[in-house]
């Protein structure tokens, strides 16, 4: 098993109780991490903590709310993290917004919203970790994209939504190049369609549509995200940068 004993992890937008976010911290915390679970959502951020903290793991959640889209948000929770636990080792970038909407209908408005959060955002709590990571030689980013980045299209987002997860792609390996001598890997997943909530949602011949395009058959799980995260915040992870990693049954290869 991958250890994170004695690390400081952040997952972003792991306050969504049946989303990723909080599958991603749970397994950080099983495996020796002290996890931030750092939301926007004050409420969901309380049920993800009392959910990790009561399952017996060697790490344990602590919570935080953040707005990522707000810089002073931003350094504050950093600030609370390093005066708290001095370090910061991974950040997992996993709040995301996302619209089902047309080019036609999508506004300017839409296209800000969106990129707010899933690049804008992402870029302010990533370019604060860093500096953190940069004085202690040592630190792992890996950023949730999508399969709509690299063939667009998603049952549940917009051309928006696609090319913010292209850019967070792009500004992933660039960072990677800037921060590779440092110690820092900076990677990607790009997950197809995964069973949370929203695809429980969905009526039976879209459920039915969707399946019949992933060779796997079925959706993935939010277990198989967190699984191939972890692995890239690893110490043993030391030499991949840059990377993204499809995790969406064969649905899309490249
Ligand atoms: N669910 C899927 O099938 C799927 C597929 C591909 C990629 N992704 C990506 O994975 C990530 C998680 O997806 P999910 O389905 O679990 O989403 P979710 O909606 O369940 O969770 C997203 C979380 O982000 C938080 N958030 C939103 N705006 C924020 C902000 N400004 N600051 C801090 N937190 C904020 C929300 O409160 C929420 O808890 C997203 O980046 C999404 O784009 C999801």
């Amino acid at each position: 098993m991958l250890e994170f004993n004695n690390q400081v992890v952040i997952v972003t937008g792991a306050g969504s109780p049946k989303g990723i976010g909080r599958t991603i911290a749970n397994t950080f915390a099983r495996q020796g991490a002290t996890v931030i679970v750092a939301d926007i959502n004050e409420a969901g951020i309380q049920d993800t903590c009392d959910f990790i903290n009561g399952q017996g793991h060697s790490g344990k959640a602590d919570g935080k709310v953040v707005n990522v889209t707000d810089k002073a948000s931003v350094d504050e929770l950093v600030k609370y993290i390093m005066e708290k636990y001095g370090r910061i080792d991974v950040l997992v970038n996993n709040a995301g917004i996302s619209q089902k909407v047309t080019v036609e209908d999508m506004t300017v408005d839409d296209m800000k919203r969106i990129f707010s959060v899933n690049m804008f955002g992402l870029f302010q709590i990533t370019q604060a970790c860093v500096a953190e990571m940069k004085k202690a030689k040592y630190g792992r980013v890996v950023s949730l994209s999508s399969v709509s980045a690299k063939r667009g299209g998603g049952v549940f987002g917009g051309a928006h939504y696609s090319a913010s997860k292209a850019g967070v792609l792009g500004f992933s390996k660039n960072l990677a190049r800037e921060v590779a001598a440092d110690g820092i890997t900076v990677n990607c997943v790009a997950p197809g369609l995964i069973n949370t909530e929203i695809w429980k949602s969905l009526p039976a011949d879209l459920v039915k549509m969707v399946i019949d395009g992933i060779p796997a058959g079925r959706p993935g799980e939010t277990q198989e995200v967190a699984d191939t995260i972890v692995f890239l915040a690893s110490k043993e992870a030391s030499y991949i940068t840059g990377e993204d990693i499809d995790i969406n049954g064969g649905s899309h290869m490249d």
